[in-house]
């Protein structure tokens, strides 16, 4: 019998008969690969080891007769985990945590089951032996009767130790390591990730398991390979940071039970992972005099606030084409900024290299930091130190003017918390504030120009 294939684009799951250079969904060149799609009729079969019959399913309902249920949620023992799904793990929901390797996912999930007493986990990898495993346990340091381990990547060996064990909650690590009998490719695969997904997730919505399934990311950022995972999951979790920095944040990019804009922050020392409650004062570093090129941000990230420091270095260009790196900011933004203040202020950056840093490793997507980046690009160029006790919020347009910022009662309240004396906001946002309530002195600021008066 002459086996069928298929192919598959890499980039985006993307099926077809043909090879084609140019994959007609994401756009993507010389993505495609051939892979084995063996379909038989055994997909019933293992579907059968968790669920006998199922008469329920397949039936069309009117609506009005179905009783909308409030989703069960159990709260973890992590909160900061707890923040990220919106308030604990849904019963039958599959969560996607994804991260670079080595970043801490089997670090968190091994941790918080080995913490969450009482919870019948199944923790099955394919990744370490089960020797491994037990080694990074010790050095987390709890002991849990109620966590069975499995070192397996064959679905229908993880589904009949499932039947056997009857876990509460079970976490895959990874899912680029599973191979399901049905499907002939080679694991991580695009057409074996998205079966091994597949019968994960008939799993959790027949059983109402909650199932973690733990993914790698490639360079480039995207969900390795299968974007398809992203569309078949209920949460998606993705691990940010610097493997160099011991700080991550767990941003929430899908949601269907929470919102999105939340997210969880970590240090990873060196007996787990510790979630971190007051991310301002492990972001602020103290230093004894002030310093030139350094500018303290009233940020947003999710929905909490954190002080961050931004830190710039304009230094004489060596070659022609001046350089531009950021580590945890956009370029392109900080190219926008440059040229803002090249054209705007008269500030010849065009001749300088230009290396801006946030602090912590961490990634900041919220655009109010413009104010404190431009501050600190300034305050390189210039070779003046700014006061360590004022920050900084506001958003830059491309006339150089401060636009207004959301949630700026938070930002406020969090810089008079961390004991600054004053802040730099948006006029815009002054309107129906209460100045005198924060304990902290509001500046008021319509251009970049009235900032550097002051400030320079
Ligand atoms: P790991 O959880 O294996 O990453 P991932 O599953 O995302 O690939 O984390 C790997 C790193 O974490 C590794 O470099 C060792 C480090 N680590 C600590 O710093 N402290 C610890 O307690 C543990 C268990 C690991
Ligand atoms: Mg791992």
């Amino acid at each position: 019998m002459k086996n069928k294939t298929a192919f598959f684009c890499q980039q985006c799951g993307y099926e077809s008969p043909k090879w084609a250079g140019k994959c007609p969904a994401c756009g993507s060149w010389n993505s495609f690969v051939e892979e084995r799609v063996e379909k038989t009729n055994g997909k019933q079969q293992v579907t059968d080891l968790w669920h006998e019959e199922n008469k329920q399913a397949g039936k069309a309902k009117s609506i009005e007769t179905i009783v909308a249920e409030e989703e069960t949620r159990q709260t973890l023992p992590d909160s900061e985990l707890n923040r990220t799904l919106g308030g604990g793990l849904v019963q039958g929901s599959v969560v996607l945590v994804a991260g670079e390797p080595g970043i801490g996912k089997s670090t968190l999930f091994l941790q918080c089951a080995l913490h969450w007493q009482g919870m019948r986990t199944l923790y099955v990898s394919g990744e370490e032996s089960a020797h491994q495993i037990k080694m990074r346990a010790e050095r987390v340091g709890q002991k849990n009767e109620n966590l069975f381990l499995l070192t397996a990547t064959d679905t229908a060996t993880i589904f009949q130790e499932i039947k056997k064990i009857k876990p509460q909650w079970v976490i895959i690590d990874s899912i680029q390591t599973l191979e399901s009998p049905y499907i002939e490719s080679a694991p991580g695969s695009v057409s074996q990730v998205r079966e091994c997904a597949a019968e994960l997730q008939r799993f959790a919505k027949q059983t109402g398991t909650p199932v973690c399934i733990i993914g790698h990311i490639t360079k480039d950022g995207t969900i390795a390979g299968p974007k398809i995972l992203e569309h078949m999951v209920d949460t998606v979790l993705q691990f940010e940071g610097d493997r160099h920095y011991a700080y991550r944040i767990l941003r929430t990019l899908k949601n269907r039970f929470g919102s999105t804009s939340e997210l969880g922050i970590y240090e990873m020392t060196s007996n787990g992972m510790r979630g971190i409650t007051n991310p301002s004062e492990v972001l602020l570093t103290q230093h004894d005099e002030p310093l030139s090129g350094i500018a303290i941000a009233a940020a947003i990230e999710g929905l909490r606030p954190m002080m961050i420091e931004v830190q710039a270095l304009a230094s004489q260009a060596v070659y022609g084409t001046p350089q531009r790196t950021t580590n945890g900011f956009d370029l392109r933004r900080l190219q926008l900024l440059l040229a803002v203040l090249e054209k705007r202020g008269g500030f010849h950056f065009g001749s300088k290299d230009v290396f801006l840093n946030i602090a912590g490793g961490l990634k900041i997507e919220d655009p109010s930091i413009d104010l404190a980046i431009v501050c600190a690009l300034l305050s390189s160029y210039e070779d003046t130190a700014l006061p360590s006790n004022i920050c900084l919020v506001g958003e830059v347009g491309l006339s150089g003017e401060i636009r207004a910022v959301n949630r700026i009662e938070q930002r406020i309240a969090e810089a008079a918390k961390m004991g600054m004396d004053a802040i730099i906001i948006p006029k815009a946002n002054a309107k129906g504030l209460d100045q005198a309530n924060f304990g902290i002195a509001i500046r008021l600021a319509t251009k970049v120009s009235d900032v550097y008066q002051s400030l320079f």
